[in-house]
């Protein structure tokens, strides 16, 4: 196989490479003066089976345009099959038309990979997992939550754990991580006022004196969550920590995480995270070994 790499995880897809006993091939995105995008691949793909590691997570349209732009540089050249691997899919949050007259971005998207030349698709823990079907190609749907169970069980005493998930969309996550630790499940019962507003109207569940794990596929804001902590503190429980998937990050959140009562927020590396964002509360983990397994 060869491996290449857009911007978004350069990281993260030099360690894939590896764990697959390769490096990355020698390809790379350029910038114009007026910012539009190309790449230049510097190698024969003649023939090649070849992997697009990118992830279309902010600035989500620039990601997006360099997985197309490197997706068509490489059917140009002949590959015999390219597999776009999108560790974090964007645009997912916009998978149906939640009121009359919305776009349903996620179908978009998944045309443009398609139309480019992908031939498969490799991604995680998708926000919505019928994002599948809006691919012709095969997608494999790949999931963290073992890869944050392994970490609990090492580094938690798991006999007073409460797994919650913040909302109803989060339930079978949730039950996921917490049939893997053995311990019991709660769930909040969030509303979204506005977009990027939530609120916490009830808990359904026992969570008193409890050490409480919850669980996400998305930490955007980090409106969900630390609303979502205190309120869980505030009807009874010891302590809060959190894990996701997806370390979006946007707007306020490093503020509100850092400002939040959460002990510890486990995240993977779907999401490259600068330096500004790495604060101490935070730990990542990598999803490396996942993707150069499921390679
Ligand atoms: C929503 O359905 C998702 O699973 C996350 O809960 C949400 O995207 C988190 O967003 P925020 O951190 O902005 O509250």
């Amino acid at each position: 196989p060869k491996f290449f790499s857009c911007s978004a995880n350069k990281g993260l897809a030099e360690k894939i490479a590896d764990s697959c006993g390769c490096s990355l091939s020698n390809g790379e995105v350029y910038r114009f003066s007026d910012g539009e995008a190309t790449v230049r691949i510097e190698e024969s793909v003649r023939g090649a089976d070849c992997f697009i590691i990118q992830s279309t997570s902010a600035p989500a349209n620039e990601n997006l345009m360099e997985l197309l732009i490197m997706i068509d540089a490489i059917k140009r050249a002949s590959a015999s099959r390219i597999t776009a691997v999108i560790p974090y899919y964007g645009y997912a949050r916009q998978e149906r038309k939640a009121r009359a007259r919305d776009p349903i971005t996620a179908k978009l998207v998944a045309d443009l990979i398609t139309t480019a030349g992908a031939d498969r698709v490799l991604t995680l823990d998708l926000h919505a997992p019928p994002i599948q079907g809006f691919f012709d190609i095969p997608v494999d749907h790949l999931t963290a939550v073992p890869l944050l169970a392994n970490y609990y069980k090492k580094n938690k005493n798991l006999d007073n754990i409460t797994v919650v998930s913040p909302d109803m969309g989060g339930v079978t996550r949730a039950r996921d991580l917490a049939e893997r630790l053995g311990v019991p499940l709660a769930i909040m019962d969030k509303r979204r006022p506005h977009p990027n507003v939530a609120e916490i109207l009830n808990i359904i569940g026992d969570i008193q004196g409890r050490d409480i794990i919850v669980v996400d596929d998305i930490i955007d804001t980090a409106g969900t969550i630390s609303q979502g902590s205190q309120a869980l503190l505030n009807r009874g429980a010891k302590t809060v920590t959190a894990c996701c998937t997806h370390p979006v990050f946007s707007g306020a959140a490093i503020e509100r995480l850092q400002k939040s009562p959460l002990e510890e927020i486990i995240v993977t590396n779907s999401i490259n995270l600068p330096k500004e964002k790495q604060i101490e509360k935070i730990k990542v983990l990598s999803l490396a070994e996942l993707f150069g397994n499921a390679i």
